[in-house]
């Protein structure tokens, strides 16, 4: 696979206006969705959501991608047509989440290492073959009493930059998600030094295992306030914080930059999004959003598992995805929240 089709994809997947819809949550994940919608979680369940979702009219203007879990790559639109290719029919990328998850790292309490190393020059075979164009593989970095430990932070940046260098041998653009968690009443100066820490280090683990930059996509999460932080900051610091700490930690070379909402409302994860495209003056990146909660929430609880509410769902889906496109350019206001879809 050349370099040139890599970095082909990677752009494409943070064009003007343009961000990444996940819908790749894992089947213990989506059956908490479920759950708060008090809707039975079946395979059938899943994907007539999952179908909802892909299907969405318009939604290829405002979306590049779709992240898939391995059950959703391999389903079928109900009049047969295998997800991957309806996607990329409307215009829209196929990715999939390839790692297996974020487990207890080894005398590390209360940290997490993700794995799915093994096995996974195969898998990304088969997902290539199946229509992925990306992939995408979650870090997770906790703050707390004298945590994050320097041996957490590596042991992820090493499994994210062997992760990546396989996508790329495979063809596939690797989308590095390092998040920092939000939980916790910790400062936002404790989660810049968070968050710069870890993509120092993810950046010399990439450059160490010799992963092309301009094929390859950053997804971060913002620098936040603690979720029970008193006096968290608002969206202006939370702008500028994370772009300051974007421009220490993040090389030029690399095309964009993708954020996670972790937990934020829709309409936070939409305005700090905003924030940081209309504050800013010239970038080496884009910065565009791969929501997974804060794109599907307002949808997920109007379908509410009926399928009559599918018209309405996809509205709502529809709205976020072009608020969010707006704050992809720094051009959206609250007002727009109050418009119709
Ligand atoms: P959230 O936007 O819900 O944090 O999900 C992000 C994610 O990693 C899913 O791919």
């Amino acid at each position: 696979m050349s370099a040139q089709t890599l970095e082909t994809t990677a752009q494409a997947m943070v064009a003007d206006g343009k961000g990444i819809l996940a819908i790749d949550e894992s089947s213990p994940t989506i059956k908490k969705r479920f759950d708060s919608i008090e809707t039975e979680c079946t395979e059938e369940s899943r994907r007539a959501y999952r179908e909802l979702l892909i299907t969405c009219s318009g939604l290829e203007k405002f979306i590049s991608g779709m992240i898939l879990f391995d059950e959703t790559i391999r389903q079928s639109t109900s009049d047969g047509v295998p997800f991957p290719e309806f996607m990329r029919k409307k215009g829209i990328m196929p990715g999939i989440k390839v790692d297996k998850g974020a487990k207890d790292l080894a005398a590390h309490p209360g940290e997490k290492v993700t794995e799915g190393l093994d096995g996974l020059r195969d898998r990304l075979a088969e997902y290539r073959d199946l229509g992925a164009r990306f992939a995408k593989w979650r870090a997770v970095i906790t703050i707390g009493d004298g945590i994050p430990s320097d041996g957490c932070i590596d042991a992820n940046a090493h499994a994210l930059a062997r992760y990546a260098a396989l996508c790329q041998e495979a063809g596939l653009v690797p989308i590095v998600e390092p998040e920092v968690l939000m939980d916790g009443d910790h400062s936002i100066e404790r989660c810049f030094e968070a968050t710069e820490a870890t993509l120092r280090a993810l950046f010399a683990a990439l450059y160490q295992q010799r992963v092309l930059l301009e094929g390859t996509i950053l997804k971060a999460s913002m620098v936040l306030s603690g979720k029970s932080a008193p006096n968290r900051a608002g969206v202006e610091a939370v702008a500028e914080r994370t772009i300051a700490c974007l421009k220490r930690s993040v090389p030029a070379a690399l095309p964009g930059v993708v954020f996670l909402s972790g937990g934020q409302t829709p309409q936070e994860a939409t305005a700090h999004l905003n924030a940081m495209n209309a504050m800013a003056g010239y970038l080496p990146w884009k910065l565009s959003f791969s929501y997974s909660r804060a794109l599907q929430e307002p949808a997920l609880n109007t379908w509410a598992g009926n399928t009559a509410n599918g018209k309405a769902a996809q509205d709502a889906l529809h709205h976020r995805a072009q608020l969010n496109s707006a704050a992809s350019l720094g051009k959206y206001s609250d007002a727009m929240e109050k418009e119709a879809a």
